[in-house]
């Protein structure tokens, strides 16, 4: 079937398979391989991006369900060469990662603090409670939105 969203800010249609995700969609459709999928049961955040500005699991949506719909991958973050907020954040503060969690905290983070400029510690932990890294190191993600927040 076809479908017509917006992504990224361009308006796209594109023909997606009855049982197939948006996670498969962006990356293996849409050229978008930023959203990583490490888990693909909805445990890791890895796969985060922004639909209808709630932060959801693209692994768990089905790409049929995109119709009509926005969607914000951590492509559409940066503005040509000026990198996102959090995205400078974390290079300043040394809270990138590895290749597989880093996009989806970066996405998550993103909308915390479009909605929420100056969060609170813990509304930054609960922000980014669906994000996982493997290496448990959040502290120097922690740090660096603590320090984007103002403190
Ligand atoms: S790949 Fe989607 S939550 Fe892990
Ligand atoms: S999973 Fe990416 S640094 Fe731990």
């Amino acid at each position: 079937m076809e479908v017509r969203f917006r992504l990224n800010g361009e308006e796209r249609s594109v023909d997606v398979g009855p049982a197939q995700s948006l996670l498969s969609l962006l990356r293996d459709g849409m050229d978008l391989p930023g959203s990583k999928n490490a888990c693909e049961q909805g445990e890791c955040g890895s796969c985060t991006v922004v639909m209808d500005r709630q932060a959801v699991c693209s692994c768990l949506v089905l790409a049929a369900d995109v119709d009509g719909a926005d969607v914000t991958t951590v492509e559409g973050l940066s503005n040509g060469e000026q990198l996102h907020p959090v995205q400078q954040a974390l290079i300043d503060g040394g809270g990138v990662q590895c290749g597989f969690c880093t996009p989806g905290f970066v996405v998550a983070a993103a909308h915390l603090f479009e909605g929420n400029p100056a969060p609170a510690t813990d509304e930054i932990r609960e922000a980014l409670s669906g994000n996982i890294c493997r290496c448990t190191g959040y502290g120097g993600i922690l740090r660096s939105l603590e320090e984007l927040a103002g403190r």
